[in-house]
């Protein structure tokens, strides 16, 4: 494929443009993210880039599915208007084709295609995947039913009975699209599939005005009352953190308030005995530990351990949950000190370590549809699991987190961590030199479980830390683990 900033500018000039293939790679779909991020960018639009490239990886893996499928039938010689060999043809290439890479390299040297047209016109983006083989009517008929229905449903919890078992198959796909079509407002009737004689077409068209549907769900209600019911800091640590922002305030006012409260002064003197600060011998007294590690460090400190005490207390998942923040604050810290300034490294490590709060109220209300949303996302490679949250529960972990974060006062940089730490690209340039480690450090972390891996990246983040290949990728993340003391 050419280069997407290439691409992009002939889109502009010539108002379309038809990207031609026959088989598609994880490279082929990220250079497609990449130029969607670029287009949509330009049209204001970039929040729409998680559910439009979802969307296309489905429709394009359908249409090249449904070439390979029509290329192994006259290879195998089936006569595809037999019920009966048409039934065993399918059962056959379910079983030695689909997840194989062999028929793709085969069908690159047929006449078999698929084309993306994508066209500027003059109320919104109108994108098309069309291949040159048709649908069996057998098969058009099925996923015409399957359109019918997924336009009935409101959210995914509706499909769910009907669909939960199919996560390879192509009817969760379309359903999956056009529940992300009725969530963007895009609509689901802008959904069509056309079928002639030669070619399949589906096409839908993105608005250039969108107004955005909001879902509403038993389960979204029980996660908004989850928060409502979150207990506020105390009193005592609220008058903690407003004396750390105050110059003139004396270190005895901030000693008295912390020594009533014996967890927090053993934090606070672990800390100073901890590597970063060690002085050479061991600090015994809060007075002086206070001094050592600073007002400002003192805060960050306070903000962490009063809400670790809190989702401590009330969420069987926290220790799970936390031992990937603080190893997502590791990458983060390091991320910010060899590619920013330095003076960033401890907030960017603040980011990491508060970045996913959302989830422990989202696995408490609901971890059967946790569950899912985590497989599919893998399964499916989505580029985010918030896409998955947001249709089938209307509000992802981020949107979550965003909230608690604003309930307990946060600093404004800790909420847009928060709340874009899986969609860096929407957040405000001020934030970006926070909010980049915090999602590059989560991915890198995410790589170890296989959830994400390195063509999940948006590629502005990658360019800004001169990572230009998947070995500098590679590279960077064992250097990280090599230098962050058996942390990670
Ligand atoms: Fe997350
Ligand atoms: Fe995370």
């Amino acid at each position: 494929m050419q280069k997407t900033g290439e691409i992009l500018a002939q889109l502009e000039k010539n108002k379309n443009i038809n990207i031609q293939f026959s088989c598609h790679n994880e490279d082929f779909f990220k250079s497609i993210d990449a130029l969607f991020a670029k287009l949509l960018a330009k049209m204001d639009m970039l929040y729409l880039l998680d559910y439009i490239t979802t969307i296309l990886r489905e429709i394009i893996a359908n249409a090249v599915k449904a070439n390979a499928k029509r290329y192994y039938f006259k290879k195998i010689k089936i006569d595809i208007n037999n019920p009966e060999e048409y039934a065993k043809g399918i059962t056959n290439f379910k079983s030695k084709i689909i997840g194989k890479d062999t028929i793709e390299n085969e069908l690159a040297k047929t006449d078999y295609l698929v084309i993306l047209s994508i066209e500027l016109a003059n109320d919104g983006i109108i994108i098309i995947v069309k291949n040159n083989s048709s649908i069996h009517p057998v098969e058009f008929e099925r996923i015409n039913l399957r359109i019918k229905k997924a336009k009935e449903y409101n959210d995914f919890t509706d499909a769910y009975d009907d669909i939960y078992d199919e996560t390879e198959g192509a009817g969760l796909g379309i359903v999956l699209s056009i529940l992300l079509l009725k969530n963007t407002g895009i609509g689901e009737n802008s959904f069509s599939i056309l079928s002639d004689k030669k070619t399949t077409k589906a096409k839908f068209t993105i608005p250039y005005e969108l107004k955005p549907k909001t879902i509403t769900t038993t389960i979204k209600e029980q996660i908004l009352d989850e928060v409502d019911g979150l207990p506020s800091f105390n009193q005592n640590l609220l008058e903690l953190l407003r004396l750390c922002k105050n110059k003139d305030t004396e270190i005895k006012e901030i000693v008295d308030k912390i020594i009533i409260d014996p967890a927090l002064t053993s934090d606070i003197l672990k800390l100073a005995n901890s590597a970063g600060f060690f002085m050479g011998k061991k600090v015994k007294h809060i007075s002086e530990a206070i001094l050592i590690i600073g007002f400002s460090n003192l805060y960050d400190l306070l903000l962490v351990s009063s809400t670790r005490s809190i989702l401590e207390k009330r969420y069987s998942k926290f220790h799970e949950i936390w031992n990937h923040c603080t190893k997502t604050a590791e990458y983060a810290k390091y991320i910010a000190q060899k590619f920013g300034k330095e003076k960033n490294a401890e907030f960017a490590y603040l980011g990491g370590l508060l970045h996913d709060l959302g989830k422990l109220i989202l696995l408490a209300t609901d971890s059967k549809f946790s569950n899912w949303i985590s497989d599919l996302t893998k399964n499916r490679k989505i580029r985010s699991s918030t896409v998955l949250e947001e249709v089938s529960i209307g509000i992802s972990h981020s949107m979550i987190g965003e909230l608690m974060a604003k309930k307990w006062n946060f600093p404004d940089y800790l909420i847009e961590v928060i709340k874009y730490h899986h969609s860096p690209l929407d957040t405000n340039d001020k934030y970006k030199d926070f909010v980049f480690p915090a999602y590059l450090g989560n991915m890198l972390c995410q790589f170890e479980t296989g959830k994400y891996n390195y063509y999940y990246l948006e590629e502005t983040v990658l360019e800004k830390y001169k990572l230009f290949s998947r070995k500098d990728v590679d590279d960077l993340q064992k250097e990280i683990i090599h230098n962050s003391n058996g942390k990670i």
